[in-house]
């Protein structure tokens, strides 16, 4: 303990731990503990079974791969929100129809009908099984009361506002958010899904009554 006050107050090794902190933010490393599994970010404590998964597909994935490192699966960056929903920087929590047995039920329960904030994704490459999930917002109010009990730690993402920078969108003006995460896909046959929905409704959006 002496020896770390010692440290501290001598203020020897600053520059060394900024250095440190700044190779992180340049890395985007934003939890501990964070791994990097040739060249992919794995961040939160992961379980030995999650890890070695990653290790055996990377070593696999290498095999045919051009640039060990660098060459890590695939980087993708999407624009994140259409132009049809002008003003929209970051999602929104809404509530769910509760007009038939899924309203009895939760009103039986006592409990509400809201869905956190979340991104829906679809992640589909040649020779890896397609990945369908969702990726929620951290500070939504109902985080820990998802109605559908879809959240999980792994799928809380990390939205970072960008106050007094450029978004990428050139539509989105003034703040705006990025959201980092990283998708580690099985081995196996890419199969697209039928979309449950295949057309657009027609008419007024109807509208759903919060419970409380
Ligand atoms: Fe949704």
């Amino acid at each position: 303990m002496d020896q770390l006050s010692k440290c501290i107050d001598s203020r020897e090794t600053e520059s060394e731990v900024n250095q440190s902190i700044q190779l992180g933010q340049s890395l985007t490393v934003n939890q501990t503990p964070t791994l990097f599994i040739n060249g992919r970010s794995v961040g939160g404590a992961s379980s030995w079974n999650d890890l070695k998964f990653v290790i055996d597909y990377e070593i696999e994935y290498q095999k045919t791969a051009k640039n060990a490192g660098e060459d890590c699966g695939c980087d993708v960056r999407l624009p994140g929100f259409a132009p049809s929903q002008p003003g929209s920087v970051k999602p929104a929590g809404y509530p769910i129809p509760v007009d038939g047995p899924t309203g009895e039920l939760l009103r039986a329960q006592g409990r509400h009908n809201m869905r956190p904030a979340h991104l829906h994704f679809l992640a589909s490459k040649d020779g890896l099984k397609t990945l369908i999930s969702q990726i929620y917002v951290a500070d939504d109010k109902f985080i820990d009361s998802d109605v559908q009990f879809g959240v999980t730690r792994h799928l809380i993402g990390d939205y970072v506002l960008h106050e007094n920078e450029k978004a990428p969108a050139p539509d989105v003006k003034g703040p705006w958010y990025s959201l980092r995460h990283d998708f580690v896909m099985e081995p196996g046959a890419s199969k697209l899904p039928r979309a449950p929905i295949s057309g657009k409704a027609q008419g007024e959006r109807p509208k759903i009554p919060h419970l409380a």
